[in-house]
């Protein structure tokens, strides 16, 4: 095989490795981060690499990893966040008696800041014993890490300092770790948005910072499963850079930048 023309090959073999189809993925971007780790690791074809990490679990980790683009911070973008609490909580109170029966889903919630997130602003409404959280990835890698609740100060730069102040203890110079009574709000699950059935009855999913990886075909798919995952007047939340062109198709309407209705 001639260095690096196998990459079609490969995304054969890797999907039945992995179950991750990497054709869903939009292609550019996603070639241009493989080449540059097979590269690094010595490989001169995708193919060699993919027999290596059949059997090395360390590189096969350290890939999926990779791939999975993992950033997340505490409070992200923070005028979402301030619309999640002043408008759109409030929103999904007036249809429901009680708001600790609110199905909440973050569904690519990688190392866990967002489903914090979302159970410090729930905090204000409700005590924690009442609040239950799903939260699923594709990267086990990442939920392990939610798990321990321990972050760099890097992580919390957008969190304001009362949830830090209330939910944070410093461990060591730029560390911090979020308060167990938190962690035990969310349940992490590993699920892979483009393969797996969706939960049902949601009255909130977050998908943020995601969907720039997938391919048109992928938003659709996906934006379909939210729909039918969502409970009637149910909210979906994207990510700051992110819009849905195409909401009717899928029973949506806006309500507010970056958030959609069930109708
Ligand atoms: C950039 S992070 C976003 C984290 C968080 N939602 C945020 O906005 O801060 C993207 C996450 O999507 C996950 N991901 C990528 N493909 C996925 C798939 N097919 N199914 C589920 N999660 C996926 C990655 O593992 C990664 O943790």
């Amino acid at each position: 095989m001639d260095r690096f023309d196998d990459y079609e090959l490969f995304k054969t073999k890797f999907f039945n490795l992995s179950f991750i189809d990497l054709n869903l993925y939009k292609e550019k971007q996603m070639k241009r981060r493989i080449t540059s780790l097979v590269e690094k690791y010595g490989f001169t074809t995708y193919c060699a690499f993919l027999e290596e990490i059949k059997v090395n679990k360390e590189l096969y980790n350290t890939f999926i990893n990779y791939l999975t683009i993992n950033v997340s911070e505490f409070y992200r973008n923070p005028n979402q966040w301030d619309l999640f609490e002043k408008k759109i909580i409030p929103e999904i109170a007036k249809h429901k008696n009680n708001l600790s029966e609110v199905k909440i889903w973050s569904s690519a919630c990688s190392t866990g800041d967002e489903p914090y997130t979302v159970v410090m602003i729930l905090n204000k409404f409700l005590p924690l014993e009442k609040i239950s959280i799903l939260a699923t990835d594709i990267d086990n890698e990442a939920m392990l890490k939610a798990k321990t609740g321990i972050y760099p100060s890097r992580s919390l730069k957008e969190l304001p300092k009362e949830y830090l102040d209330k939910h944070f203890t410093k461990i060591s110079d730029d560390v911090y770790q979020l308060s167990e009574k938190v962690r035990k709000c969310v349940q992490f699950k590993q699920l892979n948005l483009l393969r797996e059935p969706y939960p049902k009855g949601m009255d909130i999913i977050l998908c943020r910072n995601v969907l720039i990886y997938f391919t048109e075909e992928a938003k659709d798919y996906i934006f379909m499963e939210f729909s039918k995952s969502l409970a009637k007047n149910g909210v979906l939340f994207i990510g700051s850079t992110e819009q849905i062109m195409n909401y009717q198709k899928f029973e949506f309407k806006p309500i507010d930048t970056f958030f959609y209705q069930k109708i």
